[in-house]
């Protein structure tokens, strides 16, 4: 079997952030497409410019600063979804204009009450007028794994003709099986004229667990290009995950027969970012990427790992770049060892962000003994500013046990100053969230909250990450500290910071052009 070159398409930016509890705000998105391009991913999808403003903007923004991948922009086969695509990708190096229609059946009939004809018509105008933006035009058939095939077929010759480039074949419900979805790609290679001119692509959903066996089962039927996301997030059980498939070409290449460009030793890094940033992380045993990917607790599992790492470790975690939990630093380390030891765990970081960092190091290196490298890529990304720090924590006292919890908080903010409220609660958490919301008068309604501790020991540092509504806006925030009362308040003041930052772009965009609302 010939290995042939497979184009990795992520879509994390984009069906994988529309999926509950992902959202990301256009600064979020932009620092995640920096890492997917070190990643060396060939496409990026940075979004569906017709969603929304913020998804406009972000899409615009990277496109005129990630120039190494090709950026995607999804639109559906309407006039002005894809003049905000053709648009937002303006300033791109190399832009791709996706459009997308359902093709089964039950989707015509029950989403677009339209007949077959109608889809074809749409399908048709959709792929020419995005050709008047560039040349790079992506077609996706959606629900194709339950449309009937001779359609399907006619469809697909429509949008080649029209000069698609690529051509999607999704399975937008998790349905097909491996061996089906691969017929599907034979089906049309066989059948429509053209077919051998562009890409076929796959695009596969997670409900059966079946995803990235159907990525592969399209591979070996002659897609060369695979659409999937970092962690497999995505609508509802998520998308093929991006991190198994570049790896099964690493560790079974002669078995799958394809390769990829992807800088494997980016992977965990890039998942990690993920996570902060939307503060959901995968589950423990997630392949590649879950905190017991790599973790061996049998004793003969244990037994054998020691005489020789090959008997239960496919995969060795310096090829997806996981750092060992080393002992790195302490309260009296300087800053250039702080600066060297996060080159090392692969972060250049500028003047601005080591001074920050080395802050919020000391601080910790107060509290905690031993700085652990978990610790430090948490005070990394706590680091990271995706909105300006306009509000700080600067005082917490709580009160709590066999009484009723009771805080007291003081902020600092640039166009408040200092302020101070105390607050009542259930807990103490609930009582510090209730002074940070007297002092800042602002609406506030915790969805989620969730606590992880980062390393071993009574003094770890523990990580909150929370869903909050904020004057009706879902916004999410995350803080750490060796105190989890301290650290849930951090994580309501970064979510603050957030909101505070998306009301002034709001405001700043109100006299903008279009109208967005789908
Ligand atoms: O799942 C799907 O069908 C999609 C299309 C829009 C490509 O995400
Ligand atoms: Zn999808």
């Amino acid at each position: 079997m010939t290995t042939r070159e497979v184009l990795i398409f992520d879509t994390t930016l984009r069906d994988g952030e529309q999926a509950p509890g992902n959202s990301l705000s256009p600064e979020e998105k932009l620092r995640l497409a920096r890492q997917l391009d070190a990643l060396g991913v060939d496409i990026i999808e940075a979004g569906f410019p017709a969603a929304s403003e913020g998804d406009y903007r972000s899409v615009r923004d990277i496109a005129t600063e990630v120039r190494s991948p090709v950026i995607a922009a999804l639109a559906r086969c309407t006039e002005r979804d894809i003049e905000l695509a053709g648009e937002a990708l303006s300033g791109a190096a190399r832009g791709r204009l996706h459009v997308f229609i359902s093709t089964s059946d039950l989707h015509m009939r029950e989403k677009l009450r339209t007949t077959r004809d109608g889809v074809l018509a749409m399908a048709r105008e959709a792929v020419r007028r995005a050709r008047q933006y560039t040349d790079d035009v992506e077609f996706s058939a959606e629900d194709a794994s339950r449309t009937d095939p001779d359609f399907l077929c006619r469809v697909v010759e429509a949008a080649i003709e029209e000069g698609a480039t690529t051509i999607n074949l999704p399975d937008t419900v998790g349905y097909a099986m491996p061996a089906e979805y691969a017929a599907m790609f034979r089906d049309v290679r066989e059948r429509v004229p053209g077919s051998d001119r562009i890409t076929l692509s796959a695009h596969c959903h997670d409900d059966l667990g079946l995803a990235v066996a159907n990525t592969l089962a399209a591979i070996s039927a002659g897609a060369a290009q695979v659409e999937c996301t970092v962690n497999g997030i995505g609508e509802r059980a998520g998308n093929a995950a991006l991190e198994e498939i570049v790896m099964a070409s690493r560790v079974r290449g002669a078995a799958v027969a394809f390769q990829c460009k992807v800088e494997s030793r980016e992977i965990y890094r890039t998942s990690q970012l993920l996570s902060y940033l939307t503060g959901v992380f995968p589950q423990p045993n997630k392949a590649i990427v879950g905190r017991n990917a790599f973790a061996h607790e049998a004793g003969i599992h244990q037994h054998g790992m020691l005489q020789n790492g090959l008997t239960y470790e496919i995969i060795r975690p310096d090829m997806v770049g996981i750092p060992h939990s080393t002992l790195v630093l302490g309260k009296h380390s300087g800053r250039h060892a702080l600066e060297r030891r996060c080159q090392e765990l692969g972060y250049q970081l500028t003047g601005e962000e080591l001074a920050t960092l080395y802050q919020g190091f000391t601080a910790l290196a107060e509290r905690k003994r031993e700085i652990l490298d978990e610790d430090l890529l948490a005070l990394l990304h706590e680091s990271f500013s995706d909105a300006p720090e306009e509000f700080q924590l600067s005082h917490l006292r709580v009160v709590c046990g066999s009484v009723t919890a009771t805080a007291e908080v003081r902020m600092t903010g640039s166009w408040t100053g200092e302020r101070s409220a105390r607050g009542t609660g259930d807990g103490p958490i609930a009582a510090a969230f209730a002074a940070v919301s007297e002092i800042l008068e602002r609406q506030l309604e915790v969805v989620s909250l969730s606590l992880r501790s980062l390393t071993p020991g009574r003094d770890s540092v523990g990580q909150v990450f929370l869903q909050a509504k904020i004057d009706g806006k879902s916004l999410t925030g995350h803080g750490a500290s060796t105190d989890v009362v301290e650290a849930s308040a951090r994580a309501l003041v970064h979510a603050l910071n957030k909101a505070r930052h998306a009301d002034k772009l709001e405001a700043s965009s109100l006299n903008s052009v279009y109208l967005w609302g789908v």
